[in-house]
C-alpha cells in the first residue's frame, strides 16, 4: 500500500516507525512530518488542515490509505471531505467523520453521549453565556475542587481545576465571555474525580473493535506529578494496576457501550477511540474521549504491538477489522520525554542535539526536532521520546534514563520518575 500519514509529533514518528516495518508498506509519505519521520518515509511540506493540498498529495503520489494522527483535521471534517470527493473514492481513510470526532471536539457532546449509553463518568452540567447566572449559582452549591472544561478544542488548555469557588466563578465567566474563543462558548462543569488515570486505545471500524495495549501518561512537568500541565512527560505500558478484572469492567461498562453508541448514532466511525479513564476505588470512569492515538502513549503502545499496523489501519478504514488478530508483546515499555528548558512556559528553539549515536538498547522518537545542514536542532517544547523494553517497567525506565543521559542539548530536562507511582 501507498500510505500518507498526517501529523508531525512524536506520535507520528512512532506511527511511521511501525508502519514502515510492514511488508505491505510500499511507500510512506508524512505531511508535514519531522526529522524523525524522514527516517521512514518522505516528508511533504503540507499542513494536515489544508484539505485541498492533502488531496493533491494523495493523487500525485497515488496514495491508497490516509492515516490521520492529530485531532484537528478530524474535528474540522477531513474524513467527510474525502468521502464527498469522487476523485478520492478509492482512497481508504483511517479516522472518524466530523460527527464522530465530536467525541473529542465537543465535551458537551461526549457527556451527552455517555449519559445516553449509561457510561460511568463524572456528573456534570453545561452552560452557555445566557446561563451565566445559573452557572455561578451552580458552582456555589458544589463542593471543591471545581472542574471547568471548554466545550471545544483549546490546544490542550481548555480544562481548569480550581480549589477556590470565587476563582472558579471568575473563570467560568471569563470562559463564557470568550477566553478560548468559540471553544468556550459552552462550558462543562464537572464533578471532580479522585483516582489514578490510564489510557485505553480502541480501533474500531464502526462494527468490530480491537483493544490495544493499555498505557498511562504523565502530564505534569515536575517529579511526583507536580507543577504545570504539559503535553506529556512520559508514558508506560502496561500500568500494573490495570489488571484483568479492571479491563473486564472497562470493556463491559465502557468500551462495548461506546461502540454500540457510535453504531446507533450512525457516526461513521472508522478510527481510534482513545478513552481517558480514571480508577476511583477500583471502578473505572471516563475522564475524556479523544478521536486519535495519544501522545506520548503511542510511543509506548506501538512498540508492544506485534500486529502489522498497516493491516490494522487498512482493515479499520475498510470496515474489515473483524478479521484482524491483535498480538501483544508481553514486555513492559517506558518512554521518557526530553523537553526544552522552560517548557511548558517560554523556551528557545534551535539548540543543537548531540549524542543520539550513543544510544544503545532504546528507541528514540523525535517530536520537536528539525534538521539543518546535517545537524539536529530542537524545534519545540517536547523534543524526543526515549523508549525502552524491560521485563518490568522499572527495568524499562532504567534503560530509558541511562540513554536519555547520553543525549544533550542546551536546557534539556526530563522526569526521572515516570511510572514510579505504579
Ligand atoms: P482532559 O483535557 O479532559 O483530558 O482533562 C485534562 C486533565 O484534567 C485530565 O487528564 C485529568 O487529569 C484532569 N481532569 C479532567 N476531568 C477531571 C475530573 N472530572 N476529575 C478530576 N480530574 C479531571
Ligand atoms: N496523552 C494525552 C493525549 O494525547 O491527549
Amino acid at each position: 500500500m501507498r500510505i500518507l500519514l498526517l501529523g508531525n509529533g512524536g506520535r507520528e514518528h512512532a506511527f511511521a516507525w511501525k508502519l514502515s516495518q510492514s511488508p505491505a508498506c510500499q511507500a510512506l509519505f508524512i505531511a508535514p512530518g519531522n526529522a524523525g519521520t524522514k527516517q521512514h518515509g518522505i516528508n511533504l511540506a503540507i499542513s494536515p488542515n489544508d484539505f485541498p493540498a492533502v488531496k493533491a498529495a494523495v493523487l500525485e503520489n497515488q496514495v491508497d490509505l490516509v492515516i490521520c494522527g492529530p485531532e484537528e483535521p478530524l474535528v474540522r471534517g477531513i474524513q467527510d471531505y474525502f468521502a464527498a470527493d469522487p476523485d478520492l473514492k478509492e482512497v481508504l481513510f483511517m479516522g472518524p467523520s466530523q460527527a464522530g470526532a465530536q467525541l473529542e471536539g465537543s465535551k458537551a457532546f461526549a457527556k451527552a453521549f455517555m449519559d445516553d449509553q449509561d457510561i460511568p463518568t463524572a456528573a456534570y452540567r453545561e452552560f452557555t453565556v445566557d446561563q451565566l447566572e445559573d452557572g455561578l449559582n451552580y458552582l456555589a452549591e458544589q463542593p471543591a475542587p471545581y472542574v471547568l472544561k471548554a466545550d471545544g478544542l483549546a490546544a490542550g488548555k481548555g480544562v481548569l481545576i480550581l480549589d477556590d469557588v470565587m476563582e472558579a466563578q471568575a473563570e467560568l465567566r471569563a470562559m463564557l465571555e470568550g477566553k478560548f474563543g468559540e471553544a468556550s462558548a459552552t462550558v462543562v462543569v464537572e464533578e471532580f474525580l479522585s483516582g489514578i488515570e490510564f489510557s485505553v486505545f480502541v480501533f474500531t471500524d464502526g462494527k468490530d473493535y480491537k483493544v490495544l495495549p493499555v498505557a498511562k501518561d504523565y502530564k505534569r512537568i515536575g517529579a511526583g506529578d507536580t507543577g504545570l500541565n504539559t503535553g506529556g512527560m512520559g508514558s508506560v505500558s502496561h500500568p500494573p494496576f490495570v489488571d484483568k478484572e479492571m479491563m473486564q469492567k472497562v470493556e463491559a461498562r465502557i468500551i462495548k457501550p461506546t461502540i454500540e453508541g457510535l453504531q446507533q448514532q450512525q457516526l461513521g466511525y472508522r478510527g481510534v477511540v482513545f478513552i481517558g479513564l480514571i480508577s476511583v476505588e477500583d471502578e473505572p470512569f471516563v475522564i475524556e474521549y479523544n478521536c486519535r492515538m495519544g501522545d506520548p502513549e503511542t510511543q509506548s503502545v506501538f512498540p508492544r504491538l506485534k500486529t502489522d499496523l498497516v493491516e490494522l489501519c487498512r482493515a479499520t478504514a475498510a470496515g474489515e477489522l473483524g478479521e484482524v488478530a491483535i498480538e501483544i508483546d508481553e514486555r513492559s515499555v517506558a518512554s521518557v520525554i526530553l523537553v526544552s528548558g522552560g517548557y511548558p512556559g517560554g523556551y528557545e528553539k534551535g539548540k543543537v542535539i548531540t549524542g543520539l549515536e550513543k544510544v544503545e538498547g532504546s528507541l528514540v522518537f523525535q517530536a520537536g526536532v528539525r534538521e539543518e545542514s546535517g545537524q539536529l536542532l530542537t524545534n519545540g517544547g517536547r523534543v524526543l521520546a526515549v523508549t525502552s523494553y524491560g521485563e518490568t517497567f522499572q527495568e524499562a525506565l532504567g534503560t530509558s534514563l541511562a540513554n536519555a543521559a547520553k543525549i544533550e542539548f542546551d536546557g534539556v530536562y526530563y522526569r526521572e520518575d515516570i511510572g514510579f507511582d505504579l
